[in-house]
């Protein structure tokens, strides 16, 4: 392999130049293997950052991210497969309902997910406040559960796309994170990685999403698109919005509880509409011609939620834990509801004790918020809006200052807005 300069390769990209894909190839390589330094790489990314990567560069550099480490092979499965990601959002608890629904129309569905971070909850933190549940597992085990039930919730191993844990770790100290090529390369890369046929990218836009702007997530989410496409990954991309938290329950075990309310039938109804509307991409996607919400209303996605937690040593019939401290917070005066705060909802329930501010920090099973009113809600004086959930008395009273600015309380009407916003991709 021709060997760069790390310092040609940086001013290159400074100065509004392309990179080769042989210099692609040989900076990321030659970063995992520890012999161009952080300060390197930390400029490299700020000049991304700055003038971007072509469609030519991003589609290499993505490309070298998934050769970094090791490409799951699902092909040989009896079901097509398909996938779903989400950039984050506040009460996000969609996965855990539509991958079980996906797999009971048909598909294998290979979610291989994160932990939170921040004001956004994960799905593993979710799952593991079910006794017993187990993230990890082999890439045999991930097969055979994928055969057999068709669906899989896992934590994606360390040797999916390894550069990119190093990359995110720097970027996250550079101020380099928000750049839509960077961004877009770190996700597709670890879900191309993966194995799956087919893809659904859930692009939160809002108040509460890590993007606030309904143009910026249009261009993220294309972004993404072509990058799955052109690696051969049937995407389409559907931004949503994230104005509001999804559902009523913000916190781990708690929105464990509201998913099993949906997949019963009963539960929010955005949380039911934004899982069959991508459920419903889902299975196009690879050509099965059954509408999801029959497979929610049957019962048969609950039947596939349980055996899927017992398959990973949970039990689907185990009490969820509950906080030993509850409080109600209570609207001040009159008024009607003009909004819930997506962002200001997380960070109370982070400070809570449901999220992490670091990677390595713990996580409270039980702590979180659930929100007992909803835009355009009228309420009176005295009435409960949220229910604070913490461990003790400590988390209790961060949650309790920062979730008095999460409602706005006004005269006027409020209309409603759509949650599903744009389709991106065929
Ligand atoms: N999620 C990722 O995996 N990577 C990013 O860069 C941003 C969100």
């Amino acid at each position: 392999m021709t060997v760069f300069s790390a310092v040609d390769v940086i001013t290159t990209k400074r100065d509004g130049g392309t990179l080769s894909d042989g210099a692609i190839e040989w900076i990321l390589g030659a970063y995992m293997r520890g012999e161009v330094a952080e300060e390197q790489m930390s400029a490299l990314l700020m000049t991304i950052f700055f003038n971007g990567l072509v469609p030519a560069e991003l589609r290499t550099w993505t490309g070298q991210m998934i050769a970094s480490g090791e490409r799951l092979d699902l092909r040989g499965l009896s079901r097509p497969t398909v996938d779903k990601h989400s950039t984050g959002g506040v009460g996000d608890k969609v996965s855990l309902i539509l991958a079980p629904l996906v797999a009971a129309c048909g598909a294998a569905v290979p979610q291989l997910s994160g932990r939170g971070l921040g004001h956004t909850g994960g799905t593993l933190d979710k799952l593991e406040s079910i006794p017993g549940w187990r993230a990890t597992l082999t890439n045999d085990e991930i097969r055979d559960q994928l055969e057999s039930i068709g669906v899989v919730v896992c934590a994606a191993g360390p040797g999916l796309a390894p550069v990119d844990r190093k990359l995110y770790a720097l970027r996250d100290v550079t101020g380099t994170v928000e750049s839509i090529p960077l961004i877009a390369s770190s996700i597709m890369s670890k879900k191309i990685a993966e194995g799956t046929g087919a893809l659904v990218l859930d692009v939160k836009v809002g108040r509460g999403a890590f993007i606030k702007d309904h143009e910026r997530a249009r261009v993220l989410a294309a972004t993404m698109v072509a990058l799955g496409t052109d690696h051969g990954v049937a995407t389409v991309a559907q931004l949503t919005s994230m104005d509001a938290p999804l559902g009523r329950a913000v916190g781990n075990a708690l929105e464990v509880s509201e998913s099993i309310d949906v997949l019963k039938g009963r539960g929010p109804d955005d949380v039911r509409e934004l899982t069959l509307g991508l459920a419903r991409i889902m299975v196009e996607l690879v050509g099965i011609g059954i509408d999801p919400e029959t497979k929610l209303d049957d019962g048969s996605a609950y039947d596939v939620y349980r055996q899927m937690i017992q398959a990973q040593g949970g039990d689907p019939d185990a009490v969820l834990p509950l906080a030993p401290r509850h409080e109600m917070f209570v609207a001040p005066r009159d008024g009607i509801v003009q909004s819930v705060d997506a962002l200001t909802v997380g960070i109370a329930a982070w400070r809570l004790g449901a999220g992490r501010a670091r990677k390595e920090d713990p996580v409270s099973a039980t702590a979180g918020v659930v929100c007992l009113v909803r835009e355009g809600d009228e309420v009176t004086a005295g009435q409960p809006l949220f229910e604070l959930h913490a461990d003790d008395d400590d988390h209790l009273a961060r949650g309790r200052d920062t979730i008095a600015g999460a409602v706005d309380l006004g005269e006027g009407r409020v209309g409603t807005r759509p949650l599903l916003l744009e389709r991106v991709g065929k």
